[in-house]
């Protein structure tokens, strides 16, 4: 077959569309394969700057996108002319929910009608979004298929879940196993085949593309339910006066049967607060409750308040109020090591801290400003004078590289989400 044939001589086109978190390291490791790559770019500011050769995405560094857009692998598009070349198409929209909890599949209904509109006989189509399950097979088939096309002979179509980890230094995409379920058996077979190009033996076909998009849900509503009992083991550690850390590193060493997940000031990203959402959405059309889900997000969503209640409590301690305290926020992206706060858990506790009248500042090496309740706020240096002049310090991301053995020294009061900062007197740990 044609595609096969392109596929592993590499002279296949290949074809992002959105060139996000999930999206840009996806095109970078097709052009380190050596094939060439169209990426498709609805946002004027990514799309300017990557056309300068500099990357907005953590994992990607700048000096690849200026070397594959020099050697002519990769161009980024913000038109979609040349859409209708590329072989194989890679759907890495956004799939965010909307404000009534509903499913919001706006920008993947519009990147199928693309497709379609920009067809090429024979293509495939792989969605890498995270979708409810029967997304892909019910709703962007149809879209494909549309004007009399073949699921089969006009087009191949699959899913494969996206499995990016953010700021993890061990598992990237060329390492970590993908997932893939087509509309039909050879869909299943040549997507397959096109990320093998990319991840050689670590592909994981399942029976369809329903199959592979729960999956995914599977995987993200395991670390929300996790994270949510360790979570609620906090809490009652705190009740018991006992100190959560030493009771989850001493479990830790359980050599079988446990696994350890850490407690926070709740979660963030695109991830994890969204997917398991995602499923119980769609459970609940089908007039199922999915209890343990929607209980974990209750469980995770109830953090911030706590944050802050713990904060009220340690500034009660100096006979002061919330109101008008300055409090010195340490961390805002929702997790270590990226630059990403969307859904960040530090903008829900710096939104309910402002509610109650504090003084909010921050400070995130990641991070240099953010929107927040209409406010732009800047990273502030982190210095003595900055920590000896907050009324409370509180770490919500532990980043690396910030010297918290001087956040103890020099801070009036910590409170430690995340139990990063060496124990002492005026340190309390969540
Ligand atoms: N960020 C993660 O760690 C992660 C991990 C696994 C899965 N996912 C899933 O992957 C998907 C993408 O996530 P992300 O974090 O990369 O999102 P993102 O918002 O960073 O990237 C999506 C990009 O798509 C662009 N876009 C939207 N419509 C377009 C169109 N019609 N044509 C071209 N570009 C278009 C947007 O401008 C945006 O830059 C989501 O479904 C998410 O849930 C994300």
């Amino acid at each position: 077959m044609e595609l096969d044939r392109r596929l592993k001589n590499k002279s296949a086109r290949i074809g992002v569309v959105g060139l996000g978190y999930v999206g840009l390291p996806l095109a970078m490791e097709f052009c380190r394969k050596g094939f060439r790559v169209d990426g498709y770019e609805i946002s004027r500011p990514r799309l300017a700057a990557l056309k300068a050769g500099r990357s907005y995405v953590d994992d990607v560094s700048s000096a690849d996108v200026a070397r594959f857009s020099k050697n002519g692998l990769f161009r980024a598009h913000g038109g979609f002319d040349t859409l209708a070349g590329c072989d194989a198409v890679f759907v890495c929209v956004q799939t965010p929910l909307r404000k009534t909890g509903e499913p919001n599949l706006a920008p993947i209904t519009e990147a199928a009608k693309l497709l379609r509109r920009h067809a090429r006989k024979g293509r495939l189509v792989v969605i890498e979004s995270t979708v409810f399950p029967g997304v892909t097979q019910d709703w962007i088939l149809p879209i494909l298929a549309e004007g009399g096309r073949k699921l089969g002979r006009d087009f191949f179509l699959a899913f494969s879940p996206e499995r990016v980890d953010p700021g993890n230094r061990s598992y990237g995409i060329a390492n970590t196993p993908k997932v893939v379920g087509g509309a039909d058996a050879e869909s299943t077979r040549l997507a397959s085949l096109a990320y093998a190009q990319i991840l050689g033996e670590k592909v994981v076909p399942v029976s369809s593309s329903r199959a592979a998009e729960v999956v995914k849900l599977l995987e993200n509503s395991f670390r929300s339910v996790n994270i949510a009992l360790v979570n609620e083991m906090a809490l009652i550690c705190h009740r018991l006066g006992l100190d959560v850390w030493e009771v989850l590193s001493a479990a830790a060493t359980k050599p079988f049967g446990f696994m350890p997940f850490y407690p926070g000031p709740g979660i963030g990203g695109h991830c994890i607060p969204k997917d398991p959402k995602l499923l119980a959405w769609k459970m609940r059309t089908l007039n199922f409750e999915p209890r343990f889900i929607e209980l974990a997000s209750a469980i995770n969503g109830s953090m911030p308040a706590h944050v802050v209640e713990r904060v009220a409590a340690l500034l009660n301690k100096d006979k002061k109020p919330l109101n008008g305290s300055l409090i010195l926020v340490l961390g805002v992206a929702y997790k270590a090591g990226t630059a990403d706060y969307r859904e960040s858990p530090s903008l829900d506790v710096m939104h309910l801290l402002l509610e109650a009248k504090a003084r909010v500042i921050y400070h995130d090496p990641h991070v240099p400003s953010l929107r927040l309740d209409g406010r732009l706020l800047k990273s502030k240096p982190l210095t003595a004078s900055l920590l000896r002049g907050a009324d409370c310090a509180a770490v919500l991301t532990a980043h690396r590289g910030v010297d918290y053995g001087l956040v103890a020294r020099l801070s009036r009061r910590v409170f430690d989400a995340r139990n990063a900062v060496p124990s002492g007197p005026r340190v309390e740990k969540l």
